[in-house]
């Protein structure tokens, strides 16, 4: 098979060449918008899923059907290591500056401007000379306090896109990397949004662990969120994603090919790309790819996912949280009990707290609203008992 003309795009954040299974939460975005245009009260919506599901690249369809429907786009990406007003300024500066170039909205931009250049000198932040042409507003973004200078910023670019007569659409993808405090922030923000009824919108992205967070952080936030959960794609999707891109390149998956990629991916999005990609490179024959195929290409993938997708992540932790995340791994798929973990370990739910917090900052672990806890990557307990065979677990 032609390596050139594989259409398989494995990767964190890239582009499938179908983008199966997402129907129901493109639709919901749709309505949303919708009623952005129409001044509705709007739902702000976050994203949540297990890594790999295609969170960032069902964000990025989005934002591509907000820009194409004329709303002003604000695009952010939480970072480790960086502040709330660190990862939203230059989103911020970029649609402000798109705001400035429309004439309806000039004066009121300028004022936005004036609020920016506080918010910019208030956090210390650098950014490009966009509005320092401006007298910063006094009294609005520079209180120094981060919940009321973050409402106070997010509004002004709302009242400017108001000015616009547009909407304004707000992405942040990773938000399990903002700080509680951060995050209560953001919250409030588009809380104030609706309460002042502009015409923002809010669609974030981020893994399961949200859910507590976004509970802990603001006790309101759970009623003014949706949360479209976004996991492994469905049978029907699953299929999609492997034969559309083939079959538009008169290439066809044998049915059995296609169940035992379904089989080993268990129909997770960043596995499918991966198996599919590796199975059109071991296909010998022009134009079918057979079971022998996907079986040889197994080895591969499985290969490149350990030492890359699954590597990086249990690289970056301790000894002793490999020994925690082994024994995690020991109970299967799912979530369990933290106290079934310790049990593993022979200590008690107290001693291996420290572990557990650590491999819950490194978002290595999740725990459920319950307190359960589980991996955040998709097959990793399988991972984790390749990479150390020999756990002896208490009997
Ligand atoms: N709906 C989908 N159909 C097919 N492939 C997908 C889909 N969503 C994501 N992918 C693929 O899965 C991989 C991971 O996607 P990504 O958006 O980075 O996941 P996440 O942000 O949830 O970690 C990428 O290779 C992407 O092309
Ligand atoms: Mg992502």
């Amino acid at each position: 098979m032609n390596p050139v003309a594989n259409p398989y795009s494995p990767g964190a954040g890239n582009r499938p060449p179908e983008l199966a299974g997402r129907d129901d939460v493109i639709a919901q975005a749709d309505v949303m918008f919708q009623r952005l245009r129409a001044g509705m009260t709007i739902e702000p919506m976050v994203l949540v899923g297990l890594r790999g599901v295609g969170k960032t690249v069902l964000l990025r369809h989005l934002r591509d059907m907000a820009e194409q429907a004329g709303y002003e786009i604000l695009w952010a990406e939480a970072d480790e290591g960086k502040s709330l007003p660190e990862v939203l300024v230059v989103g911020l500066r970029k649609t402000l500056l798109a705001l400035s170039r429309i004439e309806a909205a000039k004066d009121r931009v300028r004022r936005s401007l004036g609020a920016f250049k506080s918010f910019v000198a208030g956090f210390n932040l650098t950014v490009g000379d966009v509005g320092l042409s401006y007298d910063p507003a006094l009294g609005v973004a520079d209180s120094g306090d981060l919940e009321a200078d973050v409402s106070d910023i997010i509004s002004e670019v709302g009242q400017a896109a108001a000015a616009a007569h547009n909407g304004l659409v707000i992405f942040v993808d990773e938000l399990q990397l903002l700080q509680r405090s951060e995050f209560a922030a953001l919250i409030a923000a588009i809380h104030r949004t609706s309460q002042e009824r502009l015409p923002v919108a809010f669609v974030g992205a981020g893994l399961p662990q949200l859910l507590a967070l976004a509970g802990s952080a603001k006790a309101y936030a759970e009623r003014l969120f949706v949360f479209p959960r976004i996991d492994a794609l469905s049978e029907e999707a699953a299929v999609a994603a492997i034969e559309n891109p083939a079959s538009a390149l008169k290439v066809v998956f044998e049915p059995e090919a296609i169940s035992e990629i379904l089989r080993v991916t268990e129909r997770y999005p960043y596995f499918i790309q991966q198996w599919a990609f590796c199975a059109w490179n071991t296909a010998a024959d022009d134009n079918i790819i057979t079971w022998s195929d996907v079986v040889e290409a197994t080895i591969v993938a499985q290969k490149k996912l350990d030492e890359s997708f699954f590597r990086v992540r249990y690289d970056q932790c301790s000894s002793s949280e490999k020994d925690y995340m082994r024994a995690l791994a020991e109970l299967g798929k799912g979530t369990h009990k933290s106290n079934g973990v310790s049990d593993q370990l022979h200590c008690s739910s107290d001693e291996a707290n420290d572990e557990l917090a650590s491999l819950i900052k490194k978002g290595m672990i999740y725990q459920t609203v319950h307190g359960e806890v589980s991996f955040t990557v998709p097959m990793f307990d399988a991972f984790m008992r390749r990479a150390i065979p020999d756990f002896v677990a208490k009997s």
